[in-house]
């Protein structure tokens, strides 16, 4: 459709497509998130001089829009920035400028419009602009001509007025660097809340010049100075993004503790969580004056070097074992006619709300914080499940979904893509108490994230979360998805985020000697373990180096998934049949050439069985392509050796499992 070409005004009937339709197309364009309505017609703007702006109702967030725009054109296309005068115009409306401070459901809708001569984009509010910069540079594409963009009229807005993503730096610290190209990737993908979880039992990362200690005992060094954190602040301003800063109380406060030993339930921790063998993880004692003159102190500098409107405060995972065994705080609960330990972090959450509340905050907290007399303008992240989504909205609060988003579990795309805020439950919502589901969050914790491995977690699975929370509801096609998610995976190594080159740099590291290509054949079918599979058979450290393959592998595989769906095909097209061959050939002499060169290192050593296993699937897969090709049934007793040898390929070794097994399955179980 791209390539049309044709000039004349006569034949620019509209084509019109709209969004969902065009995601099952053939043509479709590289957009993510979808465009709530667009319109394709036939022809394109050549784009090999770089545009000339006509800008009015500038303010600095627009300045930036352009500038962005200039140089990631001149970065994607390879055309100088200044290379003579005959581009064609590029005409920029903002209507107004913004609140000073970003506010939830600020206007961030845009109008695109992009014919043979010129392009126009229109907005409200300087937000607009600068999503529609990045559906912009989305739509920039090779041509006949050189570099083009299709005709188009967009109009866009997002569906949720929240669409963030929480990085944890406590675990692992995240240095300033690597946030910035990190919200350069989410503001490509138009999110616009980057949730900083601040504090935890592994360290403390703010700078406090009233609560010293903070840094000074609890941060092992690893913290944001407040300059460092203005900057940020600044620095995603410009492009679209909100920062809320989350500082987790009274659970998950180990590192409060090692700064200020007397706000403990006990016993006190004697250091910063640093693995497993650190067991005692007590809250903070909600019955001490002296706690609440502390969070009092902290917070009201927090709330002043934050300026977002909302303040997360934790809440979640409260071991109340601590408190049950602590006799001063049971006295204190009788006296106080406080009845279970839930109600005790109840009171916790209201003396919290209200230092908050004297700053000007909105508290926010994940779901364990929802009880009725909160209140009403607390916001609710739910992750236990989407069952609290519900309730929280029911019971009148703002809320937001986490649940089904955890990056760090290694799901594949697919599955967060299928996760839709506005179902079960929350589907037969009244109208008023769904308008309360403002959105949601992917959730990166770090306890296997260093900053070398980040955002090869975070991308590309996160832009998939992305549309979901932008796009209409109807956008719901996998395939498309997965296709559009190949070229934004590829379009955010120019942001120069490191998801795609840090994990080459890595694989190389760990073949050593070996030649790198053996070591990514066999990569190619590995994914890390799912879920908490890796806390599991691994204790976690923060001080051990995150340097295997598991860490370098990405959370999904492609050649994995292509394998995958090709074996679905195949067993019923024979023309796909050759290239299902070449695959596993290729998987099943790999083990052969790479064997040798385990033994010599530990970072190799440990792949032997999944090398082995890899192989035995490859020549069982072949076998079965065989039968199938022949038409000969298979005897009964060598189909069931063959699936023993898939179910004994399916255990995870090294924290990897080898996931093409349930396509061999398939081969095996076609077999006549
Ligand atoms: C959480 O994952 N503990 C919020």
């Amino acid at each position: 459709m791209r390539e049309i070409g044709m000039k004349a005004k006569t034949f620019r009937v509209a084509i019109l497509l709209l969004s969902s339709v065009l995601c099952c197309n053939a043509a479709e364009l590289h957009l993510m998130p979808w465009p709530a309505q667009l319109e394709q017609r036939p022809g394109f703007l050549n784009l090999n001089q770089p545009p000339q702006f006509e800008v009015s109702g500038a303010d600095e967030r627009v300045t930036y829009a352009v500038r962005h725009f200039s140089e990631q054109l001149s970065a994607r296309t390879g055309v100088p920035l200044r290379s003579g005068n005959g581009g064609p115009p590029f005409v920029i409306h903002c209507k107004s400028s913004g609140a000073k401070i970003q506010t939830l459901g600020e206007d961030e809708s845009y109008q695109l419009n992009v014919d043979e001569k010129k392009i126009e984009l229109t907005a409200d509010n300087p937000l607009g602009i600068l999503r529609g910069v990045e559906t912009l540079l989305q739509l920039v594409q090779p041509g006949v001509q050189g570099w083009t963009i299709p005709d188009v009229q967009i109009n866009d807005h997002p569906r949720f007025a929240w669409r963030g993503l929480m990085i944890d730096t406590s675990r692992h610290f995240m240095p300033v660097e690597i946030l910035k190209r990190n919200i350069d990737g989410m503001a490509a993908v138009k999110l616009n809340i980057l949730h900083l979880h601040l504090s935890d039992d592994e360290g403390f990362r703010v700078e406090s010049r009233r609560c010293r200690k903070f840094q000074a005992l609890a941060s092992d060094g690893a913290f944001y100075t407040q300059s460092q954190i203005r900057d940020l602040i600044a620095y995603a301003r410009e492009r679209g993004i909100r920062i809320v800063p989350e500082f987790d109380v009274p659970g998950h406060s180990v590192s409060w503790q090692v700064a200020y030993p007397e706000l403990s339930s006990l016993p006190l921790p004697s250091r910063l969580v640093r693995d497993d063998t650190d067991h005692d993880r007590p809250p903070l004692d909600p019955t001490l004056e002296s706690t609440y003159k502390l969070l009092g102190k902290f917070f009201g500098e927090m709330t002043a070097l934050f300026p977002d409107k909302y303040f997360h405060i934790g809440g979640d995972e409260v071991d109340g074992k601590y408190w049950d065994k602590n006799e001063r705080i049971q006295a204190w609960m009788h006296a106080h006619n406080i009845k279970d330990d839930h109600a005790l972090q109840a009171y916790f959450n209201k003396r919290v709300q209200a230092i908050l509340a004297k700053h000007g905050k909105r508290m926010e907290g994940w779901d364990e914080i929802l009880s009725p007399d909160l209140p009403q303008d607390t916001l609710v992240q739910s992750w236990r499940g989407p069952e609290t989504l519900a309730s929280a909205a029911k019971m009148g609060f703002q809320t937001l979904l986490s649940a089904g988003w955890y990056l760090d579990l290694m799901y594949p795309a697919s599955q967060h893509y299928a996760v839709e805020p506005l179902s079960g439950e929350s589907a037969s919502l009244a109208q008023a108490e769904q308008a309360r589901i403002i959105g949601g969050e992917a959730a990166q914790w770090a306890e296997y994230v260093t900053p070398e491995i980040l955002d090869n977690r975070l991308w590309p699975r996160l832009a998939a979360i992305a549309e979901r929370l932008w796009s209409p509801a109807s956008v719901t096609d996998q395939a498309s998805m997965y296709r559009r998610l190949a070229v934004v995976n590829r379009d955010l190594e120019w942001l120069d985020l490191t998801h795609r080159t840090n994990s080459q740099r890595m694989i190389d590291r760990i073949a050593g000697d070996a030649p790198v290509d053996l070591l990514e054949t066999l990569a190619s079918a590995l994914e890390p373990v799912k879920e908490y599979g890796r806390g599991r058979t691994e204790s976690f450290s923060t001080q051990i180096p995150l340097n295997r393959l598991v860490d370098a592998i990405p959370p999904e595989s492609d050649p994995a998934r292509r394998f995958t769906e090709l074996t679905a095909s195949a067993v019923h097209d024979p023309s796909l049949r050759p290239e299902l061959r070449k695959q596993l050939l290729q998987w099943r002499d790999n083990d052969a050439k790479l064997q040798s060169f385990l033994p010599g290192s530990v970072f190799l050593s440990d792949l032997a069985p999944l090398s082995h296993d890899l192989s035995a699937l490859g020549s069982v897969g072949l076998e079965a392509l065989d039968t199938i090709e022949s038409g000969q049934p298979m005897a009964q007793e060598k189909r069931s050796q063959q699936l023993a040898i898939v179910e004994a390929s399916s255990a995870p070794h090294a924290e990897m499992m080898i996931v093409i097994v349930p396509a061999i399955r398939h081969l095996v179980e076609a077999q006549p």
